[in-house]
């Protein structure tokens, strides 16, 4: 990253819309400037050694490796799996199983975490991650659509994380809230996507997918959300009570 020297919002804006198809992959998860992202991480509890070696094998064998929470992102949910004591936890979006590696780390030993993913190749490299962390027999990956999974799952879960296929954001969601236990959180992936929903003239599938589901949520008065601009935006939803 170092080759991004901007120090504003705006300037960071057009750095960034003027790299290469490339580099904008690499670099299109953060919503504040490299420099902050970095200064966080900086002064995050670094990653265990485990989640460095499930990273590094990502990196190695999976294309789009920054689909992985990362190490700021992970802390987050952790410290969420911790403070919510979350005994039951659904993903929705595997992938090689950071972010289902840093939930374990943070709910109790008691726990168990459902997580759903549609590729054989990711869910066998997580299965194999899950594994040699410790966690078989707490974590379940369940192969197939996960509309299709979650339609055999009855709940209730204490923390659900949502980041998988975008066009599917609000289906999951409403069967999200369908099996949250009712002191339980919702916490949504790219909610921000990579700040392509401020971009009217941006009206992709997936771009319009994440402004209609940022709008649903905040529009439904069964809940209370926030939205953080964390990494790529990290949303955050309770039960109104
Ligand atoms: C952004 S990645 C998840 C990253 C993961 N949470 C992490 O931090 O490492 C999204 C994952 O969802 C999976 N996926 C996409 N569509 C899906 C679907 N319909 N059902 C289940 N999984 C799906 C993809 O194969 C991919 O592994």
């Amino acid at each position: 990253m170092a080759h991004i020297t901007c120090s504003s919002y705006g300037q960071w804006f057009s750095v960034k819309a003027s790299l290469g198809a490339a580099k904008q992959r690499t670099v299109s998860w953060m919503i504040v400037s490299p420099e902050i992202e970095q200064y966080a991480e900086a002064h995050t509890t670094c990653e265990t050694a485990q989640i460095k070696d499930l990273a590094a094998e990502t990196v190695a064998k999976l294309e789009d490796p920054g689909m992985m929470v990362g190490a700021v992102e992970g802390r987050l949910l952790e410290m969420l799996a911790f403070a919510t004591k979350a005994r039951s936890i659904l993903e929705i979006g595997t992938f090689s199983g950071y972010s289902c590696l840093a939930m374990a780390a943070g709910m109790p030993s008691d726990g168990h975490i459902t997580t759903c993913e549609i590729s054989e190749r990711h869910a066998g490299i997580a299965r194999r991650n899950i594994a040699r962390c410790g966690y078989a027999d707490r974590i379940d990956v369940l192969l197939g659509p996960a509309l299709d999974t979650l339609a055999t799952l009855d709940g209730p879960f204490d923390l659900i994380f949502i980041d998988a296929d975008k066009h599917n954001y609000i289906p999951y969601y409403e069967a999200a809230i369908d099996m949250l236990s009712p002191a339980g959180i919702i916490v949504v992936d790219n909610t921000l996507w990579s700040a392509r929903v401020l971009d009217p003239g941006d009206t992709t599938e997936d771009t319009s997918a994440i402004r209609a589901f940022n709008d649903h949520v905040r529009d439904d008065p069964r809940v209370v959300c926030v939205l953080l601009t964390v990494r790529d935006g990290v949303t955050i939803i309770r039960k109104a009570v």
